[in-house]
């Protein structure tokens, strides 16, 4: 089986979608040689708890050959109600990264995680701390690779001259958000966006990271919407409103949906979008131009 470059987002797995639903999209993606899974232990603690998308893959997993998927998983933002931490999340200290891992690790089923990523920044605790005791999950074999979200130009290259400083475990995964369009404006400060600044400077400091690109479709709101709908405001503009233009020719002439073509295009740029649906059918649309390529 041939594998593809999407990789499948699964926020709203057992709380806004049903186990049941969870595991048809799991199957088909799995049918259409999807091979990476990104979940986070906060999923989706704004409608449950917290670790109910893990707990869902983790069943699934089960009752499949576990090598032959990508589990990626994020760490650092799942509310706690004891914490040092301001924002009341658990954070990156040493502590919470141990004890983030092995609830994980319980509810996935899994031995090791494939890519082991901070989801946010935290300003509270020294980078330092932080990577070490990411490191320390690679050594114990918890953890195959590990990576950051979200964190700005700034903060990334300040955390990779630490890595290089103190010969640590390499960063090799990024995860940021990413779609061809250009917001008039930063949307929500937890975001970070992959940026021609964060693109120019991935190049420059991280040539060999993995990059994937979250929210590539921006949550349906603008491609295979009707052609009258409104726009979320903070991406209408004249030079988007073009450019959707070109896919939707583009898309048209190739007979699939905008979203394919969205997709099919990150993908080219030698990214690796990590898109979600609830409906099977629109999965199987979203991956017609991807599924079956080399990957
Ligand atoms: N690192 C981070 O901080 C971070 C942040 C956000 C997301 N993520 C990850 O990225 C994943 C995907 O995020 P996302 O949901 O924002 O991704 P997305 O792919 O941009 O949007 C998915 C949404 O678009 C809709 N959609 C998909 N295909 C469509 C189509 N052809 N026509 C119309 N609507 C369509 C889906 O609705 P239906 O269900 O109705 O199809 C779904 O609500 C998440 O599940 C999570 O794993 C990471």
């Amino acid at each position: 089986m041939q594998t593809h470059p999407v990789c499948l987002g699964t926020a709203a797995f057992g709380t806004a979608m049903s186990k049941a639903e969870s595991f048809g999209i799991l199957d088909q993606y799995a049918t259409m040689g999807g091979r990476c899974i990104d979940t986070a232990n906060n999923y989706a603690f704004w409608r449950g708890q917290g670790g109910e998308s893990e707990a869902v893959i983790g069943e699934w997993l089960a009752n499949v050959d576990r090598a032959h998927f990508t589990v990626m998983t994020k760490i650092g933002s799942q509310p706690v109600e004891q914490t040092p931490d301001p924002r009341g999340l658990e954070g990156l200290s040493s502590q919470a990264i141990h004890r983030a891992v092995d609830k994980s690790l319980e509810r996935l089923g899994i031995d090791q995680i494939d890519l082991l990523l901070a989801h946010h920044d935290d300003p509270h605790t020294p980078l330092l701390e932080t990577w070490e005791a990411l490191g320390e999950q690679v050594a114990q074999g918890r953890a195959a690779k590990i990576g950051v979200s979200n964190y700005s130009t700034q903060r990334l290259a300040e955390l990779v001259q630490i890595v290089d400083d103190h010969q640590l475990v390499p960063l090799d995964v990024l995860q940021l958000q990413y779609s061809p369009l250009v917001p008039v404006a930063q949307t929500d400060a937890m975001l970070v966006r992959f940026d021609t600044s964060m693109r120019d400077l991935v190049a420059q400091i991280l040539p060999q990271a993995i990059v994937f690109a979250y929210s590539p479709l921006l949550g349906g709101r603008v491609f295979d919407i009707p052609e009258d709908a409104d726009w979320p405001s903070a991406y209408d503009t004249e030079a988007n409103r073009e450019q959707v233009a070109y896919f939707r020719r583009q898309a048209q002439t190739m007979g699939v949906s905008v979203s394919a073509f969205v997709l099919k295009t990150i993908a080219d740029e030698g990214l690796h979008p990590i898109t979600a649906t609830s409906k099977v059918d629109r999965l199987v649309e979203n991956l017609a131009l991807v599924a079956g390529a080399a990957g």
